[in-house]
Protein backbone atom coordinates (compact mmCIF):
# COMPACT_ATOMS: atom_id res chain seq x y z
CA UNK A 1 0.00 0.00 0.00
CA UNK A 2 1.29 3.34 -0.93
CA UNK A 3 1.76 5.74 1.79
CA UNK A 4 0.18 8.96 1.97
CA UNK A 5 1.07 12.58 3.69
CA UNK A 6 -0.28 15.45 4.02
CA UNK A 7 0.03 18.46 6.83
CA UNK A 8 -2.34 22.07 7.19
CA UNK A 9 -1.19 24.84 9.03
CA UNK A 10 -2.92 25.94 12.79
CA UNK A 11 -3.06 29.30 11.60
CA UNK A 12 -6.78 30.18 11.67
CA UNK A 13 -9.74 28.21 11.39
CA UNK A 14 -10.38 26.40 8.18
CA UNK A 15 -11.17 27.89 4.99
CA UNK A 16 -13.84 26.17 1.86
CA UNK A 17 -9.91 25.98 0.29
CA UNK A 18 -8.34 23.95 2.34
CA UNK A 19 -11.79 21.65 2.55
CA UNK A 20 -12.13 21.31 -1.21
CA UNK A 21 -9.10 21.81 -2.78
CA UNK A 22 -7.25 19.03 0.56
CA UNK A 23 -9.16 18.04 3.41
CA UNK A 24 -12.19 16.14 1.44
CA UNK A 25 -9.10 14.36 -0.89
CA UNK A 26 -7.88 13.27 2.31
CA UNK A 27 -10.80 11.64 3.65
CA UNK A 28 -11.40 9.99 0.32
CA UNK A 29 -8.04 8.70 -0.08
CA UNK A 30 -8.51 6.78 3.60
CA UNK A 31 -10.32 3.81 2.09
CA UNK A 32 -7.56 2.67 -0.08
CA UNK A 33 -4.56 4.23 1.57
CA UNK A 34 -1.94 4.19 4.63
CA UNK A 35 -2.15 7.61 5.15
CA UNK A 36 -0.50 10.14 8.25
CA UNK A 37 -1.99 13.37 8.28
CA UNK A 38 -0.45 16.43 10.59
CA UNK A 39 -1.45 19.77 12.13
CA UNK A 40 1.84 21.53 11.15
CA UNK A 41 2.37 24.29 13.88
CA UNK A 42 6.40 24.05 13.46
CA UNK A 43 5.31 25.67 10.23
CA UNK A 44 2.53 28.31 11.53
CA UNK A 45 5.18 29.84 13.55
CA UNK A 46 6.75 31.19 10.21
CA UNK A 47 4.42 34.17 10.65
CA UNK A 48 3.59 35.35 13.61
CA UNK A 49 1.51 33.41 15.95
CA UNK A 50 -0.13 34.54 18.86
CA UNK A 51 1.13 31.88 21.64
CA UNK A 52 -2.15 32.16 23.73
CA UNK A 53 -3.76 31.47 20.47
CA UNK A 54 -1.71 28.90 18.87
CA UNK A 55 -2.38 25.53 21.06
CA UNK A 56 -6.33 26.69 21.01
CA UNK A 57 -5.64 27.13 17.06
CA UNK A 58 -4.09 23.08 16.84
CA UNK A 59 -6.93 21.56 18.83
CA UNK A 60 -9.42 23.62 16.77
CA UNK A 61 -8.10 22.49 13.82
CA UNK A 62 -7.74 18.82 14.28
CA UNK A 63 -11.55 18.79 15.77
CA UNK A 64 -12.45 20.10 12.34
CA UNK A 65 -10.41 17.68 10.30
CA UNK A 66 -11.92 14.29 12.53
CA UNK A 67 -15.29 16.20 11.83
CA UNK A 68 -14.61 16.31 8.07
CA UNK A 69 -14.17 12.99 8.23
CA UNK A 70 -10.57 12.06 9.26
CA UNK A 71 -10.44 9.02 11.37
CA UNK A 72 -8.14 8.93 13.70
CA UNK A 73 -7.63 5.27 14.65
CA UNK A 74 -7.66 3.99 11.10
CA UNK A 75 -5.70 6.93 9.67
CA UNK A 76 -2.64 8.84 11.73
CA UNK A 77 -3.36 12.42 13.10
CA UNK A 78 -0.87 14.44 15.10
CA UNK A 79 0.64 17.64 15.39
CA UNK A 80 4.09 18.13 14.10
CA UNK A 81 5.72 19.75 17.20
CA UNK A 82 5.37 16.07 19.23
CA UNK A 83 6.93 14.27 16.58
CA UNK A 84 10.83 15.19 17.03
CA UNK A 85 12.05 13.50 13.86
CA UNK A 86 10.66 16.16 11.65
CA UNK A 87 12.95 19.25 12.82
CA UNK A 88 16.26 16.72 12.52
CA UNK A 89 15.78 15.75 8.98
CA UNK A 90 14.48 19.37 8.29
CA UNK A 91 18.22 20.71 9.48
CA UNK A 92 19.98 18.11 7.20
CA UNK A 93 17.68 18.95 4.32
CA UNK A 94 18.58 22.87 5.04
CA UNK A 95 22.33 21.53 4.36
CA UNK A 96 21.04 19.86 1.54
CA UNK A 97 18.72 22.82 -0.36
CA UNK A 98 20.39 25.47 -2.11
CA UNK A 99 20.06 28.92 -1.78
CA UNK A 100 18.69 29.26 -5.56
CA UNK A 101 16.04 27.09 -5.17
CA UNK A 102 14.62 28.31 -2.08
CA UNK A 103 14.81 31.26 -3.98
CA UNK A 104 12.68 30.47 -6.71
CA UNK A 105 9.50 29.26 -4.15
CA UNK A 106 6.24 31.60 -5.31
CA UNK A 107 4.84 30.92 -1.76
CA UNK A 108 7.75 32.86 -0.05
CA UNK A 109 7.63 35.71 -2.22
CA UNK A 110 3.94 36.01 -1.89
CA UNK A 111 4.49 35.98 1.78
CA UNK A 112 7.44 37.78 2.73
CA UNK A 113 5.88 40.61 0.62
CA UNK A 114 7.80 43.89 -0.19
CA UNK A 115 9.83 43.93 2.91
CA UNK A 116 12.09 40.13 2.75
CA UNK A 117 14.49 41.55 4.78
CA UNK A 118 11.96 41.43 7.37
CA UNK A 119 10.75 37.71 6.99
CA UNK A 120 11.64 35.27 9.52
CA UNK A 121 14.49 33.06 8.24
CA UNK A 122 11.73 29.94 9.08
CA UNK A 123 9.68 31.72 6.46
CA UNK A 124 12.72 30.61 3.51
CA UNK A 125 13.19 27.25 4.87
CA UNK A 126 9.80 26.40 5.26
CA UNK A 127 9.81 24.15 2.10
CA UNK A 128 12.74 21.96 3.78
CA UNK A 129 10.82 21.34 6.66
CA UNK A 130 7.36 20.03 4.54
CA UNK A 131 10.22 18.22 2.31
CA UNK A 132 11.17 16.71 5.91
CA UNK A 133 7.95 16.37 6.73
CA UNK A 134 6.83 13.79 3.67
CA UNK A 135 10.27 12.11 3.18
CA UNK A 136 10.55 11.15 6.97
CA UNK A 137 7.62 8.48 6.65
CA UNK A 138 8.59 7.72 3.01
CA UNK A 139 5.17 9.21 1.62
CA UNK A 140 5.32 8.82 -1.99
CA UNK A 141 1.89 10.90 -2.93
CA UNK A 142 0.78 13.89 -1.11
CA UNK A 143 -2.83 14.69 -1.85
CA UNK A 144 -2.54 18.98 -1.35
CA UNK A 145 -4.29 21.93 -3.44
CA UNK A 146 -2.91 23.10 -6.30
CA UNK A 147 -0.83 25.87 -4.60
CA UNK A 148 2.12 22.98 -3.49
CA UNK A 149 2.49 22.35 -7.05
CA UNK A 150 5.88 24.12 -6.43
CA UNK A 151 6.63 22.59 -3.10
CA UNK A 152 5.94 18.89 -3.87
CA UNK A 153 8.73 19.14 -6.97
CA UNK A 154 11.27 21.05 -4.10
CA UNK A 155 10.46 18.19 -2.37
CA UNK A 156 11.65 15.97 -5.23
CA UNK A 157 14.91 17.72 -5.80
CA UNK A 158 15.96 17.53 -2.26
CA UNK A 159 15.35 14.02 -2.33
CA UNK A 160 17.24 13.48 -5.74
CA UNK A 161 20.15 15.95 -4.08
CA UNK A 162 20.53 13.58 -0.48
CA UNK A 163 20.69 10.59 -2.82
CA UNK A 164 23.02 11.97 -5.02
CA UNK A 165 25.00 13.12 -2.47
CA UNK A 166 25.01 10.21 0.28
CA UNK A 167 25.57 7.33 -2.78
CA UNK A 168 21.92 5.89 -1.73
CA UNK A 169 18.68 5.49 -2.82
CA UNK A 170 17.13 6.00 0.72
CA UNK A 171 14.65 8.70 -0.16
CA UNK A 172 11.86 7.91 -2.78
CA UNK A 173 10.08 10.00 -5.28
CA UNK A 174 7.39 11.90 -4.34
CA UNK A 175 3.84 12.54 -6.55
CA UNK A 176 1.19 15.41 -5.56
CA UNK A 177 -1.98 14.53 -5.77
CA UNK A 178 -4.02 17.51 -6.93
CA UNK A 179 -7.71 16.59 -7.47
CA UNK A 180 -11.14 17.74 -8.57
CA UNK A 181 -12.40 20.52 -9.89
CA UNK A 182 -11.94 22.61 -6.61
CA UNK A 183 -7.54 22.03 -6.52
CA UNK A 184 -7.52 26.10 -6.55
CA UNK A 185 -10.44 27.77 -4.64
CA UNK A 186 -10.53 31.52 -4.99
CA UNK A 187 -11.39 34.72 -3.01
CA UNK A 188 -15.25 35.47 -3.45
CA UNK A 189 -14.28 39.26 -3.75
CA UNK A 190 -11.46 38.97 -6.09
CA UNK A 191 -11.28 35.70 -8.64
CA UNK A 192 -7.94 36.61 -9.79
CA UNK A 193 -6.46 35.94 -5.96
CA UNK A 194 -7.11 32.55 -4.45
CA UNK A 195 -9.14 32.03 -0.98
CA UNK A 196 -6.49 32.74 2.00
CA UNK A 197 -7.01 32.47 5.64
CA UNK A 198 -4.50 35.72 5.81
CA UNK A 199 -6.80 37.78 3.13
CA UNK A 200 -7.42 40.92 5.12
CA UNK A 201 -11.38 40.82 3.96
CA UNK A 202 -13.69 38.70 6.02
CA UNK A 203 -16.02 38.27 3.41
CA UNK A 204 -13.22 36.37 0.86
CA UNK A 205 -13.50 33.04 2.35
CA UNK A 206 -16.07 30.74 3.80
CA UNK A 207 -14.55 29.11 7.03
CA UNK A 208 -15.89 25.87 8.39
CA UNK A 209 -17.21 27.45 11.29
CA UNK A 210 -19.60 29.65 9.58
CA UNK A 211 -23.12 29.64 10.31
CA UNK A 212 -26.16 29.28 7.95
CA UNK A 213 -26.16 32.97 7.78
CA UNK A 214 -22.63 33.92 7.16
CA UNK A 215 -22.67 31.68 4.40
CA UNK A 216 -25.71 33.35 3.08
CA UNK A 217 -24.04 36.45 2.73
CA UNK A 218 -21.30 35.81 1.54
CA UNK A 219 -22.26 34.01 -0.68
CA UNK A 220 -24.89 36.85 -1.64
CA UNK A 221 -22.11 39.31 -1.61
CA UNK A 222 -19.72 37.18 -3.79
CA UNK A 223 -18.83 39.08 -6.80
CA UNK A 224 -20.09 37.71 -10.02
CA UNK A 225 -20.63 39.15 -13.34
CA UNK A 226 -23.91 40.11 -15.12
CA UNK A 227 -24.21 37.35 -17.44
CA UNK A 228 -25.90 34.34 -16.65
CA UNK A 229 -24.18 30.74 -16.72
CA UNK A 230 -22.91 29.44 -19.63
CA UNK A 231 -24.44 26.14 -20.92
CA UNK A 232 -20.72 24.62 -21.36
CA UNK A 233 -17.23 25.17 -19.63
CA UNK A 234 -15.89 26.86 -22.61
CA UNK A 235 -18.42 30.03 -21.72
CA UNK A 236 -16.17 30.28 -18.45
CA UNK A 237 -13.36 31.32 -20.09
CA UNK A 238 -12.32 34.97 -18.91
CA UNK A 239 -15.01 34.67 -16.22
CA UNK A 240 -12.89 34.00 -12.96
CA UNK A 241 -16.06 34.24 -10.54
CA UNK A 242 -18.54 32.62 -12.04
CA UNK A 243 -15.41 29.70 -12.71
CA UNK A 244 -14.89 29.55 -9.25
CA UNK A 245 -18.59 29.38 -7.80
CA UNK A 246 -18.95 26.52 -10.58
CA UNK A 247 -15.80 24.80 -9.20
CA UNK A 248 -17.08 25.27 -5.70
CA UNK A 249 -20.51 23.52 -6.48
CA UNK A 250 -19.65 21.06 -8.79
CA UNK A 251 -16.58 19.91 -6.15
CA UNK A 252 -19.54 19.82 -3.40
CA UNK A 253 -21.66 17.66 -5.37
CA UNK A 254 -18.88 15.39 -6.49
CA UNK A 255 -19.51 16.56 -10.44
CA UNK A 256 -17.23 18.48 -12.82
CA UNK A 257 -17.69 21.83 -14.24
CA UNK A 258 -19.41 20.74 -17.20
CA UNK A 259 -21.83 18.82 -15.34
CA UNK A 260 -22.99 21.97 -13.09
CA UNK A 261 -23.38 23.52 -15.98
CA UNK A 262 -25.85 21.22 -17.67
CA UNK A 263 -28.16 21.74 -14.64
CA UNK A 264 -27.86 25.45 -14.23
CA UNK A 265 -26.83 27.09 -17.30
CA UNK A 266 -28.85 30.08 -18.42
CA UNK A 267 -29.01 30.93 -14.59
CA UNK A 268 -28.79 34.21 -13.44
CA UNK A 269 -26.61 34.61 -10.49
CA UNK A 270 -29.31 34.95 -8.63
CA UNK A 271 -30.96 31.53 -8.93
CA UNK A 272 -27.36 29.76 -8.70
CA UNK A 273 -26.00 31.64 -5.46
CA UNK A 274 -29.55 30.34 -3.85
CA UNK A 275 -28.43 26.81 -4.61
CA UNK A 276 -25.44 26.77 -3.99
CA UNK A 277 -25.84 28.88 -0.18
CA UNK A 278 -28.30 25.66 0.06
CA UNK A 279 -25.24 23.46 -0.53
CA UNK A 280 -22.86 25.00 1.28
CA UNK A 281 -24.97 25.06 4.33
CA UNK A 282 -25.79 21.31 4.19
CA UNK A 283 -22.15 20.48 3.80
CA UNK A 284 -20.26 22.76 5.96
CA UNK A 285 -23.04 22.97 8.99
CA UNK A 286 -22.94 19.14 10.37
CA UNK A 287 -19.00 20.09 9.93
CA UNK A 288 -19.03 23.08 12.53
CA UNK A 289 -21.67 20.98 14.83
CA UNK A 290 -19.22 17.85 15.35
CA UNK A 291 -16.07 20.08 15.65
CA UNK A 292 -18.35 21.83 18.38
CA UNK A 293 -18.78 18.39 20.18
CA UNK A 294 -15.49 17.45 19.38
CA UNK A 295 -13.78 20.73 21.23
CA UNK A 296 -16.10 19.85 24.35
CA UNK A 297 -13.89 17.30 25.40
CA UNK A 298 -10.82 18.10 25.16
CA UNK A 299 -8.95 15.32 27.07
CA UNK A 300 -10.46 12.62 24.67
CA UNK A 301 -9.05 14.95 21.74
CA UNK A 302 -5.64 15.41 22.93
CA UNK A 303 -5.91 11.66 23.81
CA UNK A 304 -6.54 10.88 20.11
CA UNK A 305 -3.49 13.70 19.00
CA UNK A 306 -1.21 12.12 21.77
CA UNK A 307 -2.00 8.76 20.36
CA UNK A 308 -1.28 9.46 16.75
CA UNK A 309 2.13 11.30 17.39
CA UNK A 310 3.79 7.92 19.08
CA UNK A 311 2.21 6.23 15.88
CA UNK A 312 3.50 8.00 13.64
CA UNK A 313 7.16 9.14 15.86
CA UNK A 314 7.47 4.93 15.62
CA UNK A 315 7.62 5.34 11.80
CA UNK A 316 9.81 8.16 11.82
CA UNK A 317 12.64 7.84 14.39
CA UNK A 318 13.93 5.22 12.61
CA UNK A 319 13.58 6.94 9.02
CA UNK A 320 15.29 9.97 10.80
CA UNK A 321 18.01 7.75 12.20
CA UNK A 322 19.01 6.15 9.23
CA UNK A 323 19.34 9.97 7.47
CA UNK A 324 21.60 10.50 9.93
CA UNK A 325 23.72 7.49 9.79
CA UNK A 326 23.64 8.48 6.04
CA UNK A 327 25.39 11.88 6.85
CA UNK A 328 28.44 9.83 8.95
CA UNK A 329 26.69 11.12 12.72
CA UNK A 330 28.36 9.28 15.13
CA UNK A 331 26.06 6.92 16.73
CA UNK A 332 27.02 5.95 19.88
P1 LIG B 1 -2.07 25.25 4.15
O1 LIG B 1 -2.28 25.13 5.61
O2 LIG B 1 -1.86 26.61 3.56
O3 LIG B 1 -3.27 24.61 3.37
C1 LIG B 1 -3.69 23.27 3.62
C2 LIG B 1 -4.13 22.64 2.31
O4 LIG B 1 -5.17 23.41 1.72
C3 LIG B 1 -4.83 23.69 0.35
N1 LIG B 1 -5.36 25.01 0.00
C4 LIG B 1 -6.17 25.24 -1.03
N2 LIG B 1 -6.71 24.41 -1.95
C5 LIG B 1 -7.53 24.96 -2.87
N3 LIG B 1 -7.83 26.29 -2.90
C6 LIG B 1 -7.31 27.15 -2.02
N4 LIG B 1 -7.63 28.45 -2.05
C7 LIG B 1 -6.44 26.64 -1.01
N5 LIG B 1 -5.76 27.19 0.03
C8 LIG B 1 -5.11 26.18 0.64
C9 LIG B 1 -3.31 23.67 0.31
O5 LIG B 1 -2.84 23.42 -0.99
C10 LIG B 1 -2.98 22.56 1.28
O6 LIG B 1 -3.04 21.31 0.63
N6 LIG B 1 2.61 23.89 3.12
C11 LIG B 1 1.31 23.38 3.43
C12 LIG B 1 1.26 22.55 4.70
C13 LIG B 1 2.25 21.43 4.77
C14 LIG B 1 2.25 20.24 3.97
C15 LIG B 1 3.35 19.47 4.42
C16 LIG B 1 1.42 19.78 2.95
C17 LIG B 1 3.30 21.32 5.61
N7 LIG B 1 3.95 20.17 5.41
C18 LIG B 1 3.64 18.24 3.85
C19 LIG B 1 1.73 18.54 2.38
C20 LIG B 1 2.82 17.80 2.84
C21 LIG B 1 0.37 24.56 3.63
O7 LIG B 1 0.78 25.67 3.82
O8 LIG B 1 -0.91 24.26 3.70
Amino acid sequence: MQRIFSGIQPSGIPHLGNYLGAVRNWVALQKDHDCIYCVVDLHAITMWQDPAQLANQTRELAASLIACGIDPQGSILFHQSAVHAHTRLAWIFNCVARMGWLNRMTQFKDKAGKDREAASTGLFVYPNLMAADILVYHATRVPVGDDQRQHIELTNDIAQKFNHDFATDFFPAVEGVILGPAARVMSLRDGAKKMSKSDASEMASILLTDDADTIALKIRRAKTDPEPLPSEPAGLEGRPEARNLVGIYAALTDSDHAGVLRVHGGQGFGAFKASLTELLVDKLGPIATETRRLLADRATLEGMLAAGAARAAAISTPIADEAERLVGFLKV
